[in-house]
């Protein structure tokens, strides 16, 4: 049941089975540091009832941002710096709940304003229309050690600023994600070819990191079931590497899948047909994405995991973790608009919105333009501005407001990262 706590295989105790899915909220100050804005925002999602509090993904490298308005840890965060990462830490546990850290390096899917020539495994460029990213460049093997340090190093500093756990960023086409799959990794060193040189990072990271935190301090990896595309990381790949990181000491495994190429985590289309891979898919995995994965995955291992991806009813929520599709249940979407979603559901609600049902950049006598490729890429990552600028409302005002369109959503965002950027450039 969702009120039920979870033990975590490092001893440390989850209160209830909810967590809020990290999601970016491009929320920072232009040089990295956390803002008055992110304390508010945690706060109020502290407030809202969930067991654990995943940040957005945490960069490990500022030539490297998933988007601006990252929070960036590295080893040269100044004493404000760390200072605002604790008032960050402190307002996302105020009520007991944990706040993990979601740690990250995008690689190849830095946007092209943030990084032109970003590292990634190889240089294999991101087949979207109109991209907004750059030209890929091979890390070297030295690079690729450093980066391993950045996310332990980061992880520590995480810890000392007072959040609870981390979880490491190894799914949605990012750079570990990146690393593990044939299509993006085409390396002929140790770090590519078989999937044991492919999770070699992604195990190093895990591996350092239990050293460093120590043998009590919850670490989670979110990891792809599959990135849904032909030549990729499949679902066989992604059970040898979980069952990897339980050997490694992971304590919380979260199941997502897809990339910006192939946007499975959203449930949106992507560039090419989505081959369904390994496992049929049930009427239960329409609702919740990944579930018949994470079910699988927990069969044959012994940590707890947790689903990710179109869960909104409770009742399926407690059949996920009554029949054993999961120890936890990762939430989004509904609590960029209702931060109190997981305290409705104790309270007696049923289920919570799918505002993602009613979003889309185009007006209704446009949506046959979907039918092209492009056309409905572009609509669909449209849609998640309106998620961030909901984000945005929390951290800056307490409020959300749902009559906001897609176009005065994306219209906002744009016009913030790109005066971030200016910022951050002109530093
Ligand atoms: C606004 C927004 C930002 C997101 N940012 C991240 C992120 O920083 N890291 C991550 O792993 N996933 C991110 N995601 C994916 C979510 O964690 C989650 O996997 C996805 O929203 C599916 O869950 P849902 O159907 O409950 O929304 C983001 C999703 C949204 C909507």
């Amino acid at each position: 049941m969702l009120n039920q706590p979870l033990n975590l295989p490092c001893g440390a105790v989850v209160p209830n089975r909810m967590c809020k899915a990290a999601m970016t909220e491009g929320l920072a100050h232009p040089n990295g540091t956390a803002s008055a804005e992110l304390e508010r925002l945690y706060g109020i999602w502290s407030d809202g009832g969930s067991g654990i509090l995943l940040s957005g993904n945490i960069q490990v490298d500022g030539d490297h941002l998933e988007r601006p308005g990252n929070v960036i840890v590295d080893s040269a965060l100044s004493d404000d710096a760390f200072a605002a990462l604790q008032r960050m830490a402190a307002a996302g546990t105020r009520n007991g709940n944990h706040l993990w850290a979601q740690i990250s390096h995008a690689g190849r899917q830095t946007q092209k304003i943030v990084n032109p020539a970003p590292k990634a495994p190889s240089a294999v460029r991101l087949r979207l229309p109109q991209s907004q990213f750059g030209e890929p460049v091979a890390l070297t093997t030295e690079e690729i050690q450093s980066i391993v340090e950045r996310f332990v190093g980061c992880a520590v500093t995480c810890k000392e600023a007072g959040f609870t756990g981390v979880q490491f960023h190894s799914a949605h086409g990012y750079l570990l994600s990146q690393f593990l799959s044939p299509l993006t990794n085409q390396r002929e060193d140790e770090w590519g070819g078989t999937l044991e040189n492919r999770a070699r990072a992604l195990i190093a990271i895990v591996t350092q990191a239990r050293e460093a935190l120590g043998t009590n301090f919850p670490i989670s990896v979110k990891l792809n079931s599959a990135d849904f595309q032909k030549g990729g990381f499949d679902f066989d790949d992604s059970l040898t590497v979980a069952k990897w990181l339980a050997d490694a000491g992971v304590d919380l495994l979260e199941i997502s899948g897809g990339t910006y190429e192939q946007p499975r985590l959203l449930n949106l289309d992507g560039v090419e047909p989505i081959e369904e891979q390994s496992l049929a898919r049930s009427t239960l995995a329409r609702e919740a994405y990944f579930v018949d994965f994470a079910k699988a995955m927990r069969e044959k291992l012994s940590i707890p995991i947790m689903v990710t991806g179109g869960l909104r009813r409770k009742e399926v929520m407690n059949h996920v973790l009554e029949t054993g599709g999961a120890d936890m249940i990762g939430l989004g979407r509904p609590l960029c608009v209702d931060a109190d979603g997981p305290n409705r559901l104790l309270n007696g609600e049923d289920e919570l919105a799918r505002y993602e049902d009613n979003l889309s950049l185009l007006p209704s006598w446009l949506m046959w333009l979907t039918r092209f490729n492009a056309v409905r890429t572009i609509n669909s990552f449209a849609t998640q501005f309106w998620f961030y600028e909901q984000i945005a409302s929390i951290g800056r005002t307490g409020a959300t407001d749902p009559t906001l369109t897609v176009f005065s959503a994306t219209m906002a965002q744009q016009k913030a990262a790109s005066a971030w950027m200016t910022a951050r450039k002109g530093r």
